[in-house]
């Protein structure tokens, strides 16, 4: 891990990352209430072939917390502060649930600093306001009772019944990633969350390759909203992960590696 001090909009912050291997760049964004350590198992495996980078969002994991509403506009303006740090031009942007909503709000800003994107577990469209009023009541769970609540509202949520009934390990390495982070984090990217944009119509104008992977037992962005994204995004491939949750990378790393690598380096005819 390093740190390193990007140039966001909102002034100088100290951003905790990774950058491994070689290759063309490949950068995964995490989601919410977790960190960077949620891709340990794709640093290691994809760093064979690609230069991987994974961060931890603003207040999150080892970077500095700044505001108390993280907009997915902000993350993107931080993302490109992080690639201009880094001196990466284009990249590939893999990011998965609220990483995919960022990575809606720096294709809004961003689009052609993307070569590929990849959407996991994520949808396109905004919140209905029982779901907004959700996100605020867990961000004051968060200030009030602190990460460990999260961690508990959260799991079940973001598992496959058999993935908690079967990896007890998972379990205990998610639990720990969520109560790793300051509740303060968790309540701003909630707040930020309840706040993004509808991102249906520009997925029509997205042109760079794109690739959707979901979890077939996903019960926090279902198939059918994977569905939903492929039927506009154009030339857009899919491909769901049977038997595994909201979190395939985790549930199941190699399979989740396997599709990536193979939409990142297709097989010649
Ligand atoms: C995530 O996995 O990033 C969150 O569950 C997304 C959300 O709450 O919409």
């Amino acid at each position: 891990m390093k740190k390193i001090q990007i140039q966001s909009s909102d002034g100088p912050l100290e951003i905790c990352c990774r950058d491994e291997g070689n290759g063309s760049p490949l950068v995964f964004l995490h989601a919410f209430p977790l960190s960077q350590r949620m891709w340990d198992g794709q640093l290691a495996a994809l760093a064979e072939r690609f230069r991987v980078m994974t961060f931890d969002w603003r207040g999150f994991g080892d970077s500095e917390l700044r505001g108390d509403v993280f907009t997915m506009e902000q993350f993107a303006d931080d993302l490109r502060a992080l690639l201009d740090a880094l001196e990466l031009d284009r990249v590939t942007l893999c990011g998965l649930s609220m990483g995919g909503y960022a990575a809606f709000a720096f294709m809004r800003k961003y689009a052609a600093r993307v070569a590929n994107l990849i959407l996991a577990d994520t949808r396109a469209g905004e919140d209905l306001a029982a779901a907004r009023q959700g996100r605020l009541d867990m961000a004051r769970r968060a200030l009030t009772e602190g990460a460990g609540v999260i961690a508990d509202l959260m799991i079940p949520r973001l598992l496959a019944p058999a993935t908690i009934r079967n990896h007890p390990e998972i379990n205990a390495r998610l639990r720990a990633i969520i109560e790793a982070n300051d509740p303060r984090a968790i309540a701003a990217a909630q707040a930020g969350m309840a706040a993004r944009a509808d991102a249906t119509a520009l997925l029509e104008q997205i042109r760079c390759p794109a690739l959707i992977i979901v979890g077939g037992e996903d019960a926090l962005t279902p198939p059918s909203e994977a569905k939903k994204m492929f039927d506009r995004l154009p030339g857009a491939q899919m491909a769901v992960i049977n038997g595994v949750g909201h979190l395939p990378n985790l549930e199941a790393p190699a399979e989740f590696n396997r599709i990536v690598t193979g939409f990142l380096t297709p097989e010649p005819f």
